[in-house]
């Protein structure tokens, strides 16, 4: 008898993922940072391909991915927006379909969640989350690589989030249920993450609290987390800097934190808004480290998606 087709690996956000789904990929990309490619084989996705579409700016996601496929056998196309016929109007279902038919995979970067699901409604090949205004489910993968390479298991650990409420926040609960940690957000709340987000995670039985105290929030914390005052995308610059001023990763606030505590950021960063140039730059701070597991992770991401682990 012929085997039931498998459903189509989408990574679209950590909350429609299981845990051990999710460790499989960061057991994938730790191998792959050692240089052992689960497998055996180096080449694995030899012959497959990767669009990788933007409507937003990158540096890290489009450098990462694209790496990562080619150093795993396969190859990747780059479309912007604005050179693509998504740009002057044909829909995401058409482009989806049309994509299916060349590529084996698609990542994309976007605005709307919407756009991201009815990319992989439409598409017959799976469809990786590469950011959209609500989450950055890729992001959390080198996070919490990074964490556990410096401090070990995140299970049971406390990550403190400082700042604007913002789509590496709903990342970041999504990930304190999945890997079982605890998340104290600090945030105006004017910038909370969307209610819909802290009632998922209370449901689920997570660990999250919200506080406008910064101190609060770092007080026993294994890590310190925070992010741009203004997201790609956000209007009112001027209204997020008054809100968000209290909100600084300083030195003084690092001190509040337990003395192992490391600094996060998914970068970019301006040094002198959301964290100061001591601490970014500082012995805490292992936001490179965090940038270079971008290229690890990445891999144990398509390695799934295209069902290698
Ligand atoms: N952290 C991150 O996603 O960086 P880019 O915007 O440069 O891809
Ligand atoms: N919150 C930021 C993350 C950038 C990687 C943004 O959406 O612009």
């Amino acid at each position: 008898m012929a085997k039931p087709p498998q459903p189509i690996r989408h990574f679209l956000d950590l909350d429609r993922l299981d845990q051990p789904t999710l460790r499989h990929m960061l057991d994938a990309a730790a191998a792959c940072k050692r240089g052992q490619v689960p497998g055996g084989d180096p080449r694995p996705l030899a012959g497959k391909s990767l669009a990788l579409i933007f409507e937003k700016p990158s540096t890290r996601t489009r450098v990462s991915f694209e790496l990562a496929i080619k150093q795993l056998g396969g190859e990747a196309v780059v479309l912007e927006r604005d050179s693509m016929q998504l740009g002057r109007g044909e829909t995401v279902a058409d482009t989806a379909r049309v994509l299916s038919r060349y590529v084996d995979c698609i990542m994309v970067r976007t605005t709307k969640e919407e756009k991201l699901l009815e990319l992989a409604e439409n598409a017959t090949v799976p469809v990786i989350n590469g950011l959209t205004d609500r989450t950055h489910p890729c992001q959390l993968m080198a996070d919490v690589m990074t964490f556990e390479e410096h401090r070990g298991p995140i299970a049971g650990k406390r990550i403190a989030w400082i700042g604007d409420g913002n789509n590496m926040a709903t990342s970041w609960t999504h990930a304190a249920v999945r890997f079982g940690f605890e998340l104290a957000i600090a945030c105006p709340r004017a910038l909370m993450p969307p209610c819909e987000v802290l009632g998922w995670a209370a449901n689920e039985g997570g660990k999250v609290t919200v506080t406008d105290r910064p101190d609060e929030a770092v007080r026993g914390a294994d890590g310190v987390v925070t992010d741009v005052w203004v997201s790609m995308g956000n209007g009112d610059a001027v209204g997020r800097h008054v809100l968000l001023a209290p909100f600084q990763v300083t030195e003084p606030l690092m001190a509040k934190a337990r003395p192992d505590a490391v600094f996060l950021h998914c970068l970019p960063a301006h040094r002198g808004e959301e964290v100061t140039a001591e601490v970014i730059d500082g012995p805490r701070s292992v936001v490179w480290d965090e940038a270079e597991n971008r290229l690890h992770a990445q891999k144990g991401i398509l390695l799934w998606c295209f069902g290698k682990v």
